[in-house]
């Protein structure tokens, strides 16, 4: 089977490819990507030169593009990671997320749409649980909570949902979902909270918390968020929607003091030191207070359950970012510093 993986030099996806490559030589499998600031592809080493893989590079959000790599690949799955993914971004500069998250989404349905139908064919929207909005103290992400999206970024992504689905009810197309909840693990770009503070609390810069840093997020460790993708593409219903997470809210706050207590650890200095880098900074606008996955239906439906607590995950993500000094030293290239600059200035 052909299987084009859109986004797969991000960080997700090539967690998802270093898995299903060598697992699945069975498959060929092609990874589509723009290559933006996000991908990088040195995470992809490991695989480059497999013979069931090969990198295309493409902007889904050019239709044309879109369309000439569908008429030459011939996939016979689609398994959609690529998107602009950064809130904080998408509240700077709000017009790429439109571009890929959207268009994008909806040039590469087209594309899928147009090919002659088959055995086996499939287009996997992976999506997030920002699409839900915000919770409050108690309660959970069902798979019938109604949308209410507060960023660009979110917004952007219920589009594409949506997008989706209507394209299965629309065309018949086949299609599977899943909104996850929040990933960390190797391979992060260090926009995202955790692996910023691991490598600031290394390099003794600044922990910058927004508001009081009491906002819940639901972690899941990279792996797990890609074993439930590859177990609904085997065992979800065509047209279902499944939400993945792994049970493990955590205040932001308290993710930032375990990073210290861990680095402090590893790198053999006090904890102490390292909770005085700690910086309450302005709050992002918008900000949702609280996600919270329930995963009983993919549980039940599909037999799948997370193999990390978000101890075990914790401690393996901050042992890789200082076991990887090459990576991110690459990771920081300018364009970054520029991003840290834009996004820290005055708050
Ligand atoms: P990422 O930003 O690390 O990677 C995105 C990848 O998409 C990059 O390789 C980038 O080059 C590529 N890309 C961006 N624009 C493109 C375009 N126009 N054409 C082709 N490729 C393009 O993102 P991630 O964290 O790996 O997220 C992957 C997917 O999972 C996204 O759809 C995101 O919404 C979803 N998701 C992420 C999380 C999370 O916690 N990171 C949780 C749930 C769902
Ligand atoms: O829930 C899934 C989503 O998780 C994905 O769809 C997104 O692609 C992904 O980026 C992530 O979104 P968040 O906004 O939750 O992740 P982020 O790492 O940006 O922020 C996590 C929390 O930490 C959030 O409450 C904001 C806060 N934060 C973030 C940064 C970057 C800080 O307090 N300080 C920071 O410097």
């Amino acid at each position: 089977m052909n299987i084009l993986v859109t986004g797969g030099a991000g960080f997700i996806g090539s967690n998802f490819l270093n898995l299903m490559v060598p697992r699945h030589p069975e498959h060929h499998f092609i990874n589509a990507d723009k290559l933006t600031y996000a991908a990088n592809l040195e995470n992809l080493a490991g695989i480059a030169k497999r013979d069931n893989y090969q990198l295309e590079r493409v902007d889904i959000g050019d239709a044309a593009a879109v369309r000439d790599l569908f008429e030459r690949m011939r996939p016979n799955m689609v398994i959609h990671f690529a998107a602009e993914s950064h809130v904080d971004r998408s509240i700077h500069a709000p017009e790429s997320f439109i571009q890929t998250n959207i268009n994008g989404t909806f040039h590469l349905l087209e594309a899928f749409r147009a090919l002659p139908k088959g055995e086996g064919q499939l287009f996997h929207h992976v999506s997030t649980d920002e699409v839900y909005g915000s919770l409050g103290a108690t309660g959970l992400f069902r798979e019938d909570t109604a949308y209410d999206p507060s960023s660009p970024y979110s917004a952007s992504k219920a589009a594409s949902d949506h997008l989706v689905r209507a394209y299965h009810r629309t065309y018949g197309l086949p299609v599977k979902l899943t909104n996850c909840s929040n990933n960390y693990g190797p391979y992060q770009f260090p926009e995202k909270l955790i692996p910023l503070m691991i490598l600031n609390a290394v390099e003794g810069k600044p922990l910058p918390v927004y508001g009081k840093g009491e906002n819940i997020r639901d972690w899941l460790y990279v792996d797990d968020h890609c074993e439930a993708i590859w177990t609904v593409i085997e065992r979800g219903k065509m047209g279902g929607t499944y939400n993945i997470g792994g049970l493990n809210e955590r205040k932001n706050i308290d993710v930032v003091h375990t990073i210290c207590e861990l680095v402090a650890e590893e790198k053999g200095v006090p904890k102490a030191e390292l909770l005085k880098q700690i910086k309450y900074v302005e709050d992002r606008p918008g900000h949702d207070l609280r996600y919270a996955i329930d995963p009983a239906k993919i549980m039940r439906e599909c037999g799948w359950k997370p193999k990390e607590s978000f101890e075990t995950g914790i401690r393996k993500t901050v042992r890789w970012y200082l076991g990887n000094e090459a990576w991110v030293k690459d990771v920081r290239s300018g364009a970054y510093r520029d991003w840290i600059e834009k996004n820290y200035a005055g708050r």
